[in-house]
């Protein structure tokens, strides 16, 4: 039996390792011993509690409550945890999801220890070393002993920076296995969209119209931080608003900026008759927006993808975007916080009558290939 350590702490990453769980405790249940690890990072119910109920997957095994912090006090915080959890479990490899701060400590922490770490979602780069998420990328995927990435892209990236796809078992940190698997997103959007549609009310709760409303998020913390580019964001989807109805799921880091800007930036945002702000929503209730929705606004990864899976137009608030396959199918446009380029891109969506989708992001079938992978090479 192969004994791993499976890392979560952010929201995203409790959805990817749903996939990855349900895999183990499926199809490889006798051949995988999976303990969950959450470091803590997100703590409130809505980021965290509420995806593992929904999603099924088991209580973590240990839960390591790193909390918040600045990033050095939050990773240092996580990386002393990790350590001793791994001396007491001593798994064969350690699985590390995409690129938060609970990323990269828990890779750090293995490798120090020369456990082999495996991460899926390798290989992404936004070229942006200012976004936290990039240096965690970086360095998790140069800690690893396997990497598994969910597009071509980010096969390529790794090449550019010295992988080799063609390297030979037996896998070590020095001479990893690199493999194409597809997205791991997939796999659940796909398990989960039916389920997801019978069970969420949100469509109903906030009286929307199919195909009328345009579903945004903001949490990165490059426009959250930074007054103008968030006053901008606000003033861009006020202006949608006048037209459509804008729903707005409310991070709790963006909350705490926007209570921290001029009373009427607040004011004119929150009472627009247009504007539906929702508390940070279930894994359910945000399918459930994303298949009905006419269009999706998002700094967030994930949620960009989601927006590619369930074929939306997808208006990216950010500079540059590690999912550039979106952008290159003519399906993403990326707008900054510019409240001129976004009104283009809405109008652009608008107005164009179709959009095709290539599967730039696999089968769906990633969490099995990952598993079947670390069955043969791990040991
Ligand atoms: C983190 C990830 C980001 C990911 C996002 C998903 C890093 C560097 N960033 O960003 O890549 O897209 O998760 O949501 O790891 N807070 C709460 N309740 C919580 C957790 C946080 O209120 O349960 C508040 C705290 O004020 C905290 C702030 O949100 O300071 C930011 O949380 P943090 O986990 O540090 O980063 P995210 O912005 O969530």
């Amino acid at each position: 039996m192969i004994k791993v350590a499976s890392v979560v702490g952010a929201r995203p990453q409790i959805v990817k390792a749903a996939a990855f769980s349900r895999a183990v405790r499926g199809k490889f249940a006798n051949k995988i011993k999976e303990f969950i690890i959450h470091s803590g990072q997100h703590y409130d119910h809505k980021l965290s509690q509420v995806f593992f109920e929904e999603m099924g997957i088991p209580e973590p095994d240990y839960n390591l409550q790193a909390g918040s912090a600045s990033h050095a006090v939050q990773t240092a915080n996580m990386l002393t945890r990790f350590e001793k959890v791994f001396s007491e479990i001593s798994p064969d490899a350690v699985i590390v999801y995409g690129d938060t701060n609970s990323t990269i400590a828990a890779a750090l922490a293995a490798a120090k220890e020369h456990i082999p770490v495996v991460h899926i979602e390798a290989g992404l780069r936004s070229f942006n070393k200012s976004m936290p998420e990039e240096i965690n990328r970086i360095t998790t995927d140069h800690c690893s002993t396997m990497l598994f990435t969910p597009t071509i892209g980010g096969m390529e990236n790794l090449i550019n920076e010295g992988f080799n796809p063609n390297n030979k078992a037996p896998y070590t940190i020095d001479n990893p296995g690199v493999f194409h698997c597809g997205d791991i997103m997939l796999d659940n959007s796909l398990y989960f969209a039916s389920i997801a549609s019978k069970h969420s009310k949100i469509i109903e709760t906030y009286d929307l119209q199919e195909n009328m409303f345009v579903l945004a998020t903001i949490h990165r913390d490059y426009n959250t931080d930074n007054p103008e580019r968030l006053k901008g964001l606000l003033y861009a989807l006020a202006k949608i608003a006048d037209t459509h109805k804008v729903v707005l799921p409310l991070h709790p880091r963006t909350e705490k900026y926007i209570n921290l800007l001029d009373i009427n930036v607040r004011e004119d945002f929150f009472n627009h008759p247009g504007i539906v702000i929702t508390p940070p929503l279930s894994f359910f209730d945000m399918i459930a927006l994303e298949k009905s929705c006419k269009m999706i606004m998002t700094d967030s990864g994930v949620v960009q993808k989601e927006a590619y899976f369930f074929q939306k137009p997808v208006v990216i608030l950010r500079t540059e975007t590690e999912w550039t396959d979106i952008v290159k199918a003519g399906c993403g446009i990326i707008t900054g916080s510019d409240p001129n380029k976004i009104n283009e891109a809405f109008e652009y969506f608008l107005n164009k009558e179709s959009l095709t989708f290539p599967p730039v992001f696999g089968d769906g079938s990633a969490a099995e290939f990952i598993c079947e992978t670390i069955i043969r090479h791990i040991r």
